[in-house]
């Protein structure tokens, strides 16, 4: 084997070693896990944070109260409302987690209220 072949085999075995001790690749880029993440798929219908969009089909859901969320989303999830689409996100929910849900639709319309009262008291 002439010299060249072994500095060759040794700076692989180097690399190799080097790449070995730096651990794993660092894991993909992964969303945040919170529930604003986890209710996208809700938000495709009922617009950004469930503000509705404009073309006034899909219900607004944000800042309505959370009772009334919560029963319509059981309402939804046990087959008494319909609405194509809703269910199969909703079937393998439990209760707790759809009052979860409707506890985070619900505060996200507090700042807005907030505002036009504000904006009434001052007036
Ligand atoms: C494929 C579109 C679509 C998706 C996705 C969707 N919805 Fe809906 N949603 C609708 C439609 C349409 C209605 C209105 C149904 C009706 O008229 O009874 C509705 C109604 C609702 C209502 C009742 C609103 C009211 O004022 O009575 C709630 C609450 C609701 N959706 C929550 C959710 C949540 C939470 C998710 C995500 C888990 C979700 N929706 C995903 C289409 C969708």
């Amino acid at each position: 084997m002439s010299l060249v072949r072994v500095l060759v085999v040794a700076g692989c075995a180097w690399l190799h070693a080097q790449a070995w001790a730096a651990g794993p690749a660092a894991p993909p880029h992964t969303a945040p896990d919170t529930l604003a993440q986890r209710v996208m798929a809700c938000t495709g219908c009922h617009g950004p944070e469930g503000r509705a969009t404009n073309d006034g089909f899909y219900p607004r859901i944000a800042g309505k109260p959370e009772g009334y969320l919560y029963h319509q989303l059981l309402n939804f999830r046990d087959g008494r409302r319909q609405a194509a689409g809703m269910r199969f996100l909703l079937d393998p929910l439990s209760d707790a987690y759809l009052r979860d849900i409707a506890r985070h639709f619900a505060g996200l319309g507090l700042l807005a209220l907030g505002g036009l009262v504000l904006a009434f008291v001052v007036s």
